[in-house]
């Protein structure tokens, strides 16, 4: 029989950590009240002050899979920049390839012979022949949507409720008895969200099936496994039923593999054979210099390089950016696909996130804590909840704040950071066993105060 957490027990175990982060960490507290005199909430961006202490570390230096605070203590990364840093941070291949084209010009309207490299290398993952840049992933996913719209002459997009794919107008909704809705927290939405969009639960084909037969769908953007709300990977078969049916309703399918990139050198969609019309990613691609791509099939690149051809420019069109595809990302992005996200580095990298799903597993069951956790390639997330939800608002049922608070807390306090509003955890190709090690320590520590 698994056991509840105490919550009396709880918050007097959270409460002795917030003390603890307070004492240790006077420097970080300092320059938080600095900043507080010119950043809104202290902060260059608001989740920033979301972390578990009653204000964030602020860092020093970072190297591999370690940083080390203003305060002197060191951690193991165990967040790497939201996937921004999955190669480790400033790895050398990447911090040389953006020293040397920083000296050599960083943007022009112009391309360099790196675009050609990086083309043809993501082709070689993805299996899709053409490719365009962006600086984020959000981004590459809202050039992919309008591009959608333009060829398809449809006017709506299919998103899972609960999803996550930037900071993308049409992708904040949820499913509620039916309808599409808003996310809460949505901040200054421009239109009603049904008006753009249709969203439906992960790995329900029939309710899949019935959005797409009415024939106004452009796109569907998903995330091959959702990532966002926890890790929920597809049920055997969905992705088959996926394909088949936006292909017999004429509906385009964007995977976006900005975090399942962490499942191998060709995200899921190469490691599971997936046939999609558009890649999107981002995020880790130059090691976290601002560089994000988006990829599509011969046919639909003929639809759109046609489409575009009807245009009297392209420039003012809603796709571009000034900076996207600009030298240095573009040389950054080279030196880390050539150099750093290897083949050999994601064998490694995949084999610590075994060793860190077993850990947390081991850990889970010797407590008998009703929890669970999920891993995808090199990333392993835990859960509260026995069995793994099957969809976003299944996920979404189970967040539980005050005990994220604590076990985030618990091991930031021993210097080990795992990512916020998640409990999620990524290896890069500096992480070692031992550091792995000391999380499955550390969560063994904070399960034997949570469950004595
Ligand atoms: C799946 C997915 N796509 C796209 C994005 C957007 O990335 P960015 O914030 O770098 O634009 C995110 C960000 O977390 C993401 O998780």
């Amino acid at each position: 029989m698994a056991r509840e957490v105490d919550r009396p027990r709880l918050g007097e175990l959270l409460r002795a950590e917030e003390e603890r982060f307070v004492a240790q960490h006077p420097r970080s507290r300092e320059l938080f009240e600095q900043g507080r005199q010119s950043l809104l909430a202290g902060v260059p961006m608001p989740w920033m002050t979301e972390w578990a202490g009653a204000f964030p570390v602020f860092v020093a230096e970072a190297s591999g899979a370690r940083f080390t605070d203003v305060d002197g203590h060191s951690y193991v990364d165990f967040c790497p920049g939201d996937t921004g840093a999955m190669t480790g941070h400033s790895p050398p291949a990447t911090a040389e390839a953006i020293a040397e084209q920083a000296r050599r010009g960083v943007t022009l309207m112009l391309p360099t012979e790196d675009s050609a490299w990086v083309g043809e290398e993501l082709g070689r993952r993805f299996g899709l022949p053409y490719w365009q840049f962006a600086l984020t992933a959000t981004d590459a996913n809202r050039f992919t949507i309008r591009l959608a719209r333009a060829i398809t002459g449809r006017p709506k997009v299919l998103v899972y409720a609960w999803c996550y794919h930037g900071t993308v107008d049409e992708t904040f909704a949820i499913a509620v008895e039916g309808e599409t809705r808003s996310r809460p927290d949505n901040v200054g939405p421009p239109v009603d969200l049904a008006e753009t969009t249709k969203a439906i639960e992960w790995n329900d084909v029939n309710a899949l099936d019935a959005a797409l037969a009415e024939g106004d769908v452009a796109c569907v953007l998903a995330e091959p496994a959702m990532t966002n709300i926890g890790i929920i990977p597809p049920e055997p078969g969905y992705h088959d039923a996926l394909r088949a049916l936006t292909r017999e309703h004429g509906t385009l399918l964007a995977i976006d593999e900005t975090h399942t990139i962490c499942a191998g050198p060709g995200g899921y969609t190469r490691a599971h054979g997936l046939e999609p019309d558009f890649v999107t990613l981002g995020k880790p691609i130059a090691g976290g210099v601002p560089a994000a791509a988006y990829g599509m099939s011969a046919e639909v690149g003929g639809r759109i390089a046609a489409y575009l051809d009807t245009l009297e420019t392209s420039d003012v069109g809603g796709i571009g950016g000034t900076l996207s595809g600009n030298a240095l990302s573009l040389a950054a992005t080279r030196g880390t696909l050539g150099q750093v996200l290897t083949d050999e580095a994601f064998e490694r990298m995949i084999a610590l996130g075994e060793r860190f799903e077993a850990g947390v597993n081991e850990v889970i069951a010797a407590h008998e804590a009703p929890w669970h956790a999920t891993r995808l390639g090199c990333r392993v997330e835990y859960g509260f909840r026995e069995t793994p939800p099957r969809n976003g608002s299944e996920a979404a049922a189970t967040t539980d704040r005050e005990l994220e608070r604590f076990l985030h807390l618990h091991a930031l306090n021993r210097g080990i950071l795992m990512t916020p509003f998640h409990n999620m955890a990524l290896m890069c190709p500096a992480t070692t066993e031992a550091d792995v090690d000391d999380h499955t320590r550390a969560f063994g520590d904070a399960l034997n105060a949570l469950f004595p």
